[in-house]
């Protein structure tokens, strides 16, 4: 079944590792017959959260700031997955990444219970370490995430290793493994 995949890229760098794996997912799902819409968030006018809980009151323009998240309520509102592509920055997602998700709130806002629009989720990560207690606080992050918003995990690539933009590209199986996971879905 074809589906719709919206990725949402955190990473500020062009050509950097976290777009390799986004490009390789994207490989794997568009072959698998999915649609995919990838959002480079560093591009984008984004502005953060104000808190104002004044949200929700019209479908297509939930939140009360108007900038490029304009762009993205209506795909996010109806893609199937939601990917989260991010470099590790301090051990968590990057800045980028982590203000465009507050801003979906919006969307919750559109229905009385707050209620999240129900996905399957998937997370493409680079980093520069590669142990596994160097991923472990965006793992919890994530599982916390996902378990409360009721959203399914549909896969993880940990791509530890890589610091300059590039590296990843001498490491074909963690790109491998973000093609298969992209066919998966
Ligand atoms: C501000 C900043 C913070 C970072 N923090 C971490 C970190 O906590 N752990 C880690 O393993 N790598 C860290 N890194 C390295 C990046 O995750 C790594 O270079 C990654 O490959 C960048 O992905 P990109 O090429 O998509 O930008 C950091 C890099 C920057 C610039």
């Amino acid at each position: 079944m074809s589906r719709t995949i919206c990725i949402l890229n955190g990473s500020p760098r062009a050509n950097g590792n976290t777009k390799e794996l986004i490009r390789r997912f994207t490989k794997g799902a568009e072959a698998a017959g999915h649609e995919v819409v990838c959002f480079d968030l560093q591009k984008m006018d984004i502005h953060g959260c104000l808190g104002c809980c004044k949200g929700g009151k019209d479908e297509n323009s939930p939140c009360v700031q108007k900038d490029d998240m304009e762009r993205i309520y209506p795909v996010y509102r109806t893609a199937d997955v939601i990917v989260l592509a991010s470099p590790m920055y301090y051990w968590g997602i990057s800045g980028q990444l982590k203000t465009a998700f507050d801003r979906l709130f919006a969307v919750a806002e559109l229905t009385p219970d707050y209620e999240n629009p129900k996905k399957e989720c998937v997370l493409l990560m680079a980093a520069e370490g590669e142990t596994e207690s160097n991923f472990a606080p965006v793992r919890a992050f994530y599982e916390g995430l996902t378990s409360h918003l009721g959203w399914k995990n549909a896969g993880i690539v940990y791509a530890g290793g890589n610091m300059e933009a590039g590296d990843i590209l001498g490491k074909p199986s963690q790109l491998e493994e973000a093609e298969e996971l992209g066919r998966s879905i």
